[in-house]
């Protein structure tokens, strides 16, 4: 799709940790700016109010940033100015509304307005996954040359969105090409983003690492500038690097997942209790504990697009993308395991209700992108389930994607004449019910804990019928 990369990588590790009097360790970073610059006000636009822009917008806002927040979507924009959020993300609304009220963050729908004062501009729309599982670049490039059009003066953009190798390059060429007046300076910097929906703030504000890649060093230095408050480590790249580190961070995590899933699946066969397995693996400081809990597997946003397009991006490349196909493959299989193991005990769903507990793709979220629970119900109802759900947050969404799901007040409502449950999403609400009450509503008492949430023996002394996701045989009274 793109030209390989022609740039030289160069790498460099900017900030390991800035000491507490700021600025006493800039001059061996910074080298084109006073260091005084640095902790200076600067204005900054963010294009997109999704997980990632307002997340961004209002995390610069709050390092006293002059932040203003693009959306086109005139009703979002009003709710927005009106502190009424489009999103579900624990702890923004209290950032938003806080730095609304400093007037360090504001909102519209107006370019010209966003780009009026702005030194960055931060690319944060959508890249979803095209047909044949590219990253579909449509809002990039309207973003793009909307940003174009309005360059009066020198600019440094930023893409944030998840974007395939060689896309900076790209947005480069677009800017170029519909800017008024081709003569100002502007540079393109990628700043991939690694936030976790669920604890997006969290992560903003205490990132693992802030990556920069740029054809200009003094550029990628001047966005460090934005983030050195933030006392992490920056790794300065060119554009393609910068664009991969983000594919292949995501890619190997998905691996990770679908690394232990299967492995779960063996151990099912074997008898053996993956959360055991997983745990004596994790201790090991080569392999650590994350992203080593089995269960129905990935979904969201980023993994199932990133991973496809990554592979995507290797097989338009003359490359053959095995590891990362069947890393997709194994996390679907998982979703089909899981009405598999039912099934198994029901002997068929037509007429039986069966009962969701989870809906979002992981908790303390309300994104329902290629969630699990949509492929669940669907191949329950396929075969002729009723099926009753409750999620903490994601109803509202849900019922737009699920039309035809009994949507519940609380997880023993759910329970009430269900003939099986299915934990989909571990929100920590589940993880305390009372599960007599739960299995005395329910007209049979069977359990599928897609996330193994519960301890098997515990489940199987109060009488369900337990199956958990890799821990030990099927049958009954072992795990
Ligand atoms: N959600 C995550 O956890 C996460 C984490 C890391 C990276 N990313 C990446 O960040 C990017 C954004 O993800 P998201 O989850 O925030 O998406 P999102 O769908 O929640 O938000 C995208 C926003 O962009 C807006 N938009 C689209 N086109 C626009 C345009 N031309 N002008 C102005 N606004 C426009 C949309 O209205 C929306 O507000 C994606 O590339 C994604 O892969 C997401």
């Amino acid at each position: 799709m793109f030209p390989l990369a022609s740039l030289e990588s160069f790498v460099s590790f900017v900030v390991k940790s800035l000491p507490n009097e700021q600025g006493s360790h800039l001059e061996n970073t910074i080298t084109s700016h006073p260091k005084e610059d640095v902790f200076m006000k600067k204005t900054i636009c963010v294009i997109g109010v999704g997980y990632v822009g307002l997340v961004t917008g209002a995390c610069l806002a709050d390092l006293g940033n002059g932040v203003i927040c693009l959306n086109r979507n005139q009703e979002k924009c009003d709710n927005l100015k009106k502190g009424i959020l489009p999103i579900y993300e624990p702890g923004l609304e209290e950032i938003v509304h806080r730095n609304q009220a400093a007037g360090r963050l504001s909102f519209t729908t107006s370019y010209d307005e966003a780009m009026q004062d702005a030194e960055f501009v931060f690319i944060a729309v959508g890249t979803p996954s095209g047909t044949e599982g590219e990253a579909d670049l449509a809002h990039v490039n309207a973003a793009a040359i909307d940003v174009a059009k309005r360059i009066h003066q020198p600019i440094i953009i930023i893409n944030k969105s998840t974007v395939p190798i060689g896309t900076g390059d790209w947005v480069a060429d677009i800017v170029r090409e519909n800017m008024p007046d081709p003569s100002i300076p502007f540079w393109v910097v990628s700043n991939p983003e690694f936030l976790r929906e669920g604890s997006a703030v969290h992560d903003s504000m205490h990132p693992d690492r802030i990556v920069l890649g740029s054809t200009s060093r003094e550029a990628a230095e001047r966005v460090a500038e934005l983030y050195y408050p933030l006392q992490a480590e920056t790794i300065i790249t060119d554009l393609r690097t910068a664009e991969m580190i983000k594919y292949a961070s995501n890619a190997f995590l998905a691996t990770k997942i679908s690394f232990i899933n299967e492995i779960a699946n063996i151990c099912e066969a074997l008898g053996a209790d993956v959360k055991t397995v997983a745990y004596g693996m994790g201790t090991d400081k080569r392999i650590a504990p994350s992203f080593l809990g089995a269960g129905i597997g990935w979904g969201g946003s980023c993994f199932p697009k990133d991973v496809k397009a990554l592979a995507f991006m290797a097989a338009t490349h003359g490359q053959h993308p095995q590891l990362l196909r069947a890393v997709l493959e194994i996390n679907y299989d998982q979703r089909k395991r899981v009405v598999t193991k039912l099934r198994d005990i029901l002997g068929g769903f037509r007429g039986k209700t069966i009962g969701v507990l989870g809906l979002a793709f992981k908790p303390n979220t309300d994104d329902m992108r290629d969630a699990p629970s949509i492929s669940i119900i669907r191949l329950l109802q396929n075969e002729g389930a009723i099926v009753k759900a409750y999620d903490p947050v994601a109803m509202s969404i849900a019922r737009r994607i699920l039309t035809d799901v009994e949507y519940c007040t609380d997880p023993y409502a759910v329970a009430q004449d269900a003939d099986a449950i299915i934990l989909v999403t571990e929100w920590n609400e589940f993880k305390q019910l009372d599960m007599k009450r739960i299995k005395s509503l329910m007209r049979q008492p069977v359990l599928i804990d897609g996330r193994n949430i519960y301890d098997p023996a515990r489940m199987r002394e109060l009488g369900f019928t337990y199956r958990g996701m890799g821990r030990g045989y099927n049958g009954e009274g072992t795990c």
